[in-house]
């Protein structure tokens, strides 16, 4: 009798490089720590409307988001990137399968530092992120979820031709939250 040879957890690159100075990198626990904590310290105001963590936040909660984050790498649960423009961090984002997502959908998700808002920058990363998650097998649908009065949030999806899928109730964590989210979805080609 041959036992079943474990396969490899399908996990998404490390490192994508995109154009224009661009680069989605996972977060380094130790290395990022200084300049991540000041890029988030940075944008909370802005983040706070749409972002429930930030009402938690302290420098501490940031360590701990870091230090997580290659356990939950491996796990496939939750791929979290460095946002870097020109070798400097300007935000985050990450291909998740939370618990209650299917095996063959992923969600992408993601945030900027108000600086760095208004380039594209949200929306290509949005856009190598969907392509990465189709490169893994199974993957055939990313999700993005948003609340609906996230009108720059829900702006990225239909700037890359997601479909609306409609709305859920959701519980309004963060300030601006309205109760609900909206739902776009990609699937893979052919
Ligand atoms: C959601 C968020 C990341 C969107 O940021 P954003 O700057 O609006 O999105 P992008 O980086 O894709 O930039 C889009 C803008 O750049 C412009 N742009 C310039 N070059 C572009 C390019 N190459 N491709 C696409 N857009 C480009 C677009 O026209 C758009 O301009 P507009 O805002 O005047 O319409 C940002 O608002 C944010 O961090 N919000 C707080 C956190 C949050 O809500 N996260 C999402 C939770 S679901």
């Amino acid at each position: 009798m041959s036992l079943p040879v474990p396969q490899p957890l399908p996990l998404p690159q490390p490192v994508l490089a995109l154009d224009g100075g661009l680069t989605l990198r996972a977060h380094d626990a130790e290395a990022d720590l200084p300049e991540f904590s000041r890029v988030v310290e940075e944008s909370l105001d802005h983040l706070r409307p749409w972002m429930p963590w930030v009402a938690e936040h302290s420098p501490a909660r940031v360590r701990e988001f870091l230090a997580g984050r290659a356990e939950l790498w491996a796990s496939g649960a939750q791929c979290s990137y460095a946002i870097v423009l020109d070798g400097a961090i300007v935000g985050s984002c990450g291909l998740h399968r939370f618990a209650d997502t299917p095996a063959g959908t992923r969600e992408i998700g993601y945030w900027l530092h108000p600086a760095a808002t208004g380039r594209g920058i949200a929306t290509r990363a949005a856009r190598a992120l969907a392509e990465e998650a189709f490169r893994l097998p199974g993957v055939e649908r990313v999700e993005i979820v948003h609340d609906p009065a996230n009108t720059a949030s829900g702006a990225v999806p239909a700037r890359l031709g997601f479909t609306e899928d409609g709305r859920r109730p959701a519980e309004a964590l963060a300030p601006a939250e309205t109760g609900e989210v909206q739902v776009w979805y990609l699937r893979a080609a052919g």
